[in-house]
């Protein structure tokens, strides 16, 4: 996730209570994404997104705001079978996280719903097989409202909420169907060793 670009007070969002598309999410996003080149898509992503949750017009289904015990959620959203692009809905309990990963080379807009989440950014400096070698780089407290984008090849981040006792919801826009991706296991000297990570829904 790049910098956050905008940012919103925190408030809460009204869930729904089943699991259909959101009709204003949907309609905006086919808007935005439509026949826009890949920064520029995902630049006006993320603030139709940061506006649609300030302006708190996301009705999220209820069930996206209950965490699982063990992993973090990914709930399907919505998939448009036009555009290509998917919606998933990620549910984050406390300490919950990810490894470092790719996003199997497809553009991504993620904007936080509820909560706060650290994002820490990661750049490939070389690889050698299955072994990866990054460097470190930005540490991105992510607050409510706070929209921000992942473009290939620059698409490496842990994302984790370090929160010790609220969850945290987060809207993440993908430009196709991400099935799996690669999870990087640390090993040492900045080294980590890549493993395929099949993706399911909760
Ligand atoms: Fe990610």
């Amino acid at each position: 996730m790049n910098a956050m670009t905008v940012t919103a007070t925190d408030r809460p969002i009204e869930p729904e209570t089943d699991h259909s598309p959101c009709p204003v999410l949907t309609a905006a996003l086919d808007q935005a994404i439509r026949d826009r080149p890949c920064v520029e898509l995902t630049r006006a992503l993320c603030q139709t997104l940061a506006g649609l949750i300030r302006e708190q017009r996301l009705l999220l289904p209820a069930e996206v705001f209950q965490a699982c015990p063990d992993h973090y959620a990914r709930r399907l959203i919505h998939h448009c079978p036009e555009l290509g692009y998917t919606v998933i809905a990620m549910t984050w309990g406390p300490g919950q996280g990810t490894p470092v990963h790719d996003h199997s080379g497809l553009w991504c807009v993620e904007g936080v719903v509820a909560g706060s989440l650290e994002v820490i950014q990661y750049e490939l400096m070389e690889t050698r097989g299955d072994r990866f070698r990054f460097e470190q780089r930005q540490t991105l407290a992510a607050g409510s409202g706070s929209a921000g984008s992942l473009i290939p090849p620059h698409e490496y981040h842990t994302i984790r909420n370090v929160s010790d006792e609220d969850i945290c919801v987060s809207l993440h826009v993908y430009g196709g169907q991400m099935e799996r991706c690669c999870v990087f296991q640390p090993l040492a000297d900045g080294w980590y060793l890549r493993q395929d990570k099949p993706l399911s829904l909760d």
